[in-house]
């Protein structure tokens, strides 16, 4: 979800609009726009960078001394011109700009659709909108009163902020679920997703609370709540510097990423699971459902730590399924002569959809039939436009090149598609399937418990930054874990590093260990718990050093294991999800100790576009 921007006051609107959009570039978008006021309503929008909106706007900049303006990280629509923000209501007599996600747009679309309104987009902004418009219409009532109802019926997160043809004197604001701040100037307000396009103007701050309106004018601000209770406006001291703030007050985005896994996973999971309802629905794989409910075999096309996310889905399909899925690396699918036959699925999962290697394998896999689904981060990009359905990971915007939050959206859009099918097919019980919705359910509050041993991780980071070898060992479903491990500690702290299955280590692999080798074992309490610990004393036997990933309250491992970090409980189909963070921290914290470049690592990318 990207970035919004808007301001109201003395000064020409759009040059602050511009500047505050180049703020929020690090976030990541697809395409950028301004509306300005100076008698209607002129709106400028483009797919592409702000420079590109500069130069559709060209030299003749309308004046105006309020605005609003908008970076889009596309969710329903793909990116483009008519996509863009801002959206105008109906009729024209609104404008909006909008960070998040309105999960029952598609119900207000046909409600307002059979009422004749037309539509322009295919986003549910421009739905939400005119649906601020027919209220206000329908109730004759203010434009603040009309947002406030409108805002009590949606369902979803949102940080808006509207602008009306018939006042050019107020702004109208409120979030909920996605961030917003509003800067208090001399004489004129700034909102923005994030302080980064305020700080050069004020310091002065308000941080708007979920379910709160702020309606702006040129010499008032008010605070309303969504019952329209007036509200004591607070503000505070902007602390941190430009650069702080664009990584949320973390040092680096990789770590931000890793603190954002409880929220991007719940937007992951936004509008298409209740479990308490035990609704599932994937509206991105829906043409295809029965291909993949009757298919015979899977193939997943992926690389990196995608292709880890794709082993991890492996053993779900093939546990809960029962269809034989094969893990394929694009990068070596793409130049053997593979099987496909007509009716196979296969599945291409990449966070950014611009993996070359990735992209070719699926033209191959097209070419000889195949049907092609996308579990897909980057909305509208080259690989979601060349599947034939797919679902997307709403895991915002990745920045660190080191693969994190997509991991585990990636395995939480994988385990929903995994338990659609199985329960469609029967192969999972009601009572499994009830239970497996209600754990992945609660999935973030597991990770920000394991978020809270940040510091006892930093601890055993710094025992080891100097290591010059690293194993990392799991079974089952945590086996994929142990090779994300490794990756992420080569990737990006230069030290070698190697994941196996745990019962393997007897078939060579055990000749490295000795009192120099640092040994992480993924030993979460399940199905293989008591061949992990003859795994655990193998190693020790040899004088490894055992660092244990463990299920919290184990009293047996940190008997033998020499440090032991601790994880919530959690179903070992879904344990991944859960088990993976530890290891994202250790990785986070050598790197760091060992001086390096934690967000840009030497060598990478963080789209490989090329072979
Ligand atoms: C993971 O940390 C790496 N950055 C890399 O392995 C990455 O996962 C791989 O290049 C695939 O990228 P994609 O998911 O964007 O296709
Ligand atoms: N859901 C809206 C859209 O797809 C907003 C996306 C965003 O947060 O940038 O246009």
């Amino acid at each position: 979800m990207c970035g919004i921007v808007a301001y109201l006051g003395d000064h020409q609107a759009y040059p602050i609009l511009i500047n505050g959009l180049k703020r929020l570039e690090y976030r990541g978008y697809d395409s950028t726009g301004v509306a300005l006021h100076n008698g209607s309503l002129n709106i400028y929008k483009k797919k592409g960078k702000v420079t590109d909106l500069e130069n559709f706007v060209g030299e003749i900049i309308p004046q105006s001394t309020i605005g609003i303006g908008h970076t889009r990280w596309a969710t329903h629509g793909e990116p483009s011109d008519r996509n863009s923000h801002p959206h105008c209501s109906s009729g024209k007599k609104l404008a909006i700009i909008h960070n998040g996600i309105i999960e029952n747009y598609g119900a207000i679309k046909k409600d307002l659709s059979d009422k004749g309104y037309k539509f322009h987009s295919d986003t549910d902004t421009e739905v939400l909108i005119s649906f601020i418009e027919d209220i206000k219409k329908e109730n004759d009532c203010s434009l603040e009163e009309a947002v406030r109802i409108a805002l009590s019926k949606v369902v979803g997160a949102y940080a808006i902020v509207i602008m009306s043809a018939d006042n050019p004197d107020m702004l109208i604001a409120a979030r909920k679920g996605s961030p917003m701040v509003i800067g208090v100037g001399k004489g004129e307000y700034f909102v923005a997703s994030d302080a980064t396009p305020i700080i050069e103007y004020t310091k002065d701050v308000i941080y708007l609370n979920d379910d709160e309106i702020a309606i702006i004018t040129r010499n008032d601000l008010s605070i309303k709540n969504i019952d329209d209770v007036a509200l004591t406006p607070y503000i505070q001291q902007l602390d941190m510097d430009l650069a702080q703030i664009e990584k949320g007050g973390y040092d680096h985005f990789m770590l931000k990423e890793i603190f954002e896994q409880p929220n991007s996973i719940a937007d992951c999971m936004r509008g298409r699971l209740d479990a308490k309802k035990g609704n599932l629905v994937l509206g991105g794989i829906s043409k295809y459902s029965e291909a993949l409910v009757n298919s015979k075999r899977i193939v997943i096309i992926a690389c990196g730590t995608s292709w880890h996310a794709g082993l991890v889905a492996e053993y779900l399909f093939e546990e809960y399924c029962r269809i034989p899925v094969e893990v394929e690396y694009a990068s070596e699918f793409r130049y053997r002569n593979p099987v496909i036959n007509e009716g196979d699925i296969v599945i291409a999962i990449s966070q950014s959809g611009e993996t070359a290697d990735t992209m070719a394998a699926l033209e191959l896999a097209k070419s000889k039939g195949a049907i092609i689904l996308g579990v897909v981060n980057a909305v509208g990009s080259s690989i979601s436009r060349i599947t034939d359905e797919g679902a997307y990971l709403h895991a915002g915007p990745e920045i660190g090149v080191a693969s994190t939050k997509a991991f585990t959206a990636q395995l939480t859009v994988l385990t929903m598609i995994v338990l659609r099918i199985a329960d469609r097919k029967g192969t999972i019980t009601k009572e499994l399937y009830h239970e497996l919705l209600s754990e992945l359910e609660s999935i973030p509050e597991k990770i920000k418990s394991v978020l809270k041993s940040n510091a006892k991780i930093e601890y055993i980071s710094d025992l080891f930054k100097d290591a010059r070898n690293f194993l990392y060992l799991g079974r089952g479903f945590n086996f994929p874990v142990a090779l994300e491990g490794a990756l992420k500690l080569k990737e990006i702290s230069y030290i070698h590093a190697e994941g196996y299955p745990a019962a393997e280590m007897k078939h060579g692999p055990i000749a490295l260990i000795d009192e120099n080798m640092p040994v992480v074992v993924i030993a979460t309490s399940d199905s293989s718990y008591d061949k992990i610990i003859s795994n655990i004393q193998e190693v020790k036997a040899r004088k490894g050093i055992v660092i244990a990933v463990v299920t919290e309250g184990d009293v047996l491992i940190p008997k033998m294991a020499d440090f032991v970090i601790e994880v919530p409980a959690c179903h070992e189909a879904l344990m991944p999800l859960v088990s993976v963070v530890p290891l994202q921290l250790l990785s986070y914290h050598i790197a760091l100790m060992r001086g390096c470049n934690v967000d840009q690592p030497r060598n990478l990318a963080k789209s490989v576009t090329v072979e």
